[in-house]
């Protein structure tokens, strides 16, 4: 168990500075497990330095992965040595996904074609979540998966699986991504479609590592893919760490922010047409490509904000950055969501815990059953929010503590490093 911190936040007039963000949360997972799974040895600089990419690793080298990691400057590198397809070896415990969803499910999609049995469990946040979503289509495959009453600790026993032609209930890549990695090892062509479209990092990384993969937004297809080579690759910075600079940026006059090396693939920047409409001016140029990933330059400068109302057709594509956004309605012209019932089901109830912490700093907010309504043009009193454990809220909370009239406190602060460590040193830099 981490140890509860608490950080005070300052107000700050604006922000203003270049940084690098750390690199993205869901390509490093991918890299890590996909890797895993080809023939060679792959090796990721600009690895994930988040708790969360760690329990990945950690699962990895329980089933039996040889993983070498160095740290260079805050900078993390990675080398996986492939076990070749179908190369995975039973572990002697269960293993211990931490706080992260994402290594639960996509590795029970890979372990649903290995023939003997896992269990994985996490923190008591994890235990709280929904896997019916993955179980449902990886026992259609012909793996045995079960839960009680579908929540974690969760047990996989693989089998030869058989193709699907599968339609997601929920948006979720998570759960695209793990029938993808059981659908690499199918015999036949596995198929997911999807209510709406969710980033497709797994389909741009089975294509680099030489899977047969095909895929457009809302959809994807794999073959039986047995030759999976490693790769090289720069993991992109991650654009939903970027997302918090952006917000604090746009909503404090007479701040500018630029941000590097981040991941521009568009299934990922939904937040930044959020921004505009809002009246931030953002500039984004990718001019590289990395393993299939845009990777570039962005720049977010103040503007005069107006209300926004972000629609239910547009929440899958923001899913991870309405925490963000939300301090967007707080420190700018309000802010109405609906549709967003998923985050309900995040590393804390983000609707309740979102309100609460947000109505503790001062503002003016409140929940809808799959949503919430947050009045604009307030100024906020500053106060202590409880980041209830989860990362995205911790930072949530400390950006729209720099808007408010005195010194705010962040409580549970420690959770910031399941995806960005030393966010709180950046957050310092930027305010001078
Ligand atoms: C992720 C997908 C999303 C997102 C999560 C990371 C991924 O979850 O919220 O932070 O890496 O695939 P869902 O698939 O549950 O929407």
């Amino acid at each position: 168990m981490p140890v509860e911190s608490t950080e005070i936040v300052a107000p700050a007039p604006c922000v203003q500075g270049r940084i690098g963000v750390p690199g993205d949360k869901s390509i490093s997972h991918r890299y890590a497990l996909i890797a895993a799974l080809a023939t060679g040895t792959s090796r990721f600089e600009g690895f994930s330095t988040g708790v969360d990419a760690a329990a990945t690793l950690g699962c990895l080298r329980q089933l039996g992965v040889t993983i070498r990691e160095r740290t260079d400057a805050d900078s993390l590198s990675v080398e996986v040595e492939g076990r070749g397809w179908r190369g995975l070896s039973a572990p002697d415990a269960a293993l211990d996904a931490a706080n992260s969803g994402t290594t639960m499910r996509l590795l029970t999609g890979a372990l649903a074609a290995h023939r003997f049995t896992t269990t994985l469990t996490g923190d008591a946040s994890l235990r709280r979540r929904p896997m019916a979503r993955v179980i449902d289509p990886l026992s259609q495959m012909g793996a045995r998966v079960e839960a009680p009453g579908g929540r974690p600790p969760l047990s996989v026993t693989g089998a030869d699986l058989t193709a699907i032609d599968y339609r997601t209930a929920v948006p979720s890549a998570q759960v695209k991504s793990a029938v993808l990695l059981a659908g690499l090892h199918a015999a036949g062509r596995t198929i997911v479609t999807e209510p709406a479209p969710t980033r497709d990092h797994t389909e741009r990384a089975l294509g680099a590592f030489g899977a047969h993969v095909l895929y457009g937004p809302g959809w994807a297809a794999v073959d039986r893919s047995a030759a999976m080579r490693a790769i090289a690759a720069r993991v992109p910075g991650d654009p939903s760490a970027a997302a918090y600079w952006a917000v604090a940026a746009a909503a404090l006059p007479g701040s500018e922010v630029e941000i590097t090396g981040v991941g521009l693939n568009p299934s990922r920047l939904a937040f930044l047409d959020v921004l505009q409409r809002a009246g931030a001016q953002i500039d984004a140029d990718a001019d590289e490509i990395e393993a299939g990933e845009p990777v570039g330059r962005l720049r977010v400068r103040h503007g005069t904000m107006r209300p926004l109302v972000i629609l239910p057709e547009e929440v899958p594509g923001l899913i991870d950055e309405l925490p963000a956004l939300a301090v967007l309605g707080v420190l700018g012209g309000g802010l109405t969501v609906t549709g967003a019932g998923e985050l309900r089901v995040k590393e804390s109830d983000r609707i309740t815990a979102l309100v609460t912490g947000l109505c503790a700093l001062g503002a003016d907010a409140r929940e809808l059953p799959d949503g919430f309504v947050i009045a604009g043009g307030r100024p906020l009193r500053g106060g202590r929010a409880d980041a209830a454990g989860d990362h995205r809220l911790a930072m949530a909370f400390a950006i729209a503590a720099l808007g408010a009239e005195s010194e705010s406190t962040v409580a549970g602060a420690e959770s910031v490093d399941v995806s960005y460590p030393g966010f709180f040193a950046t957050l310092r830099s930027l305010c001078g």
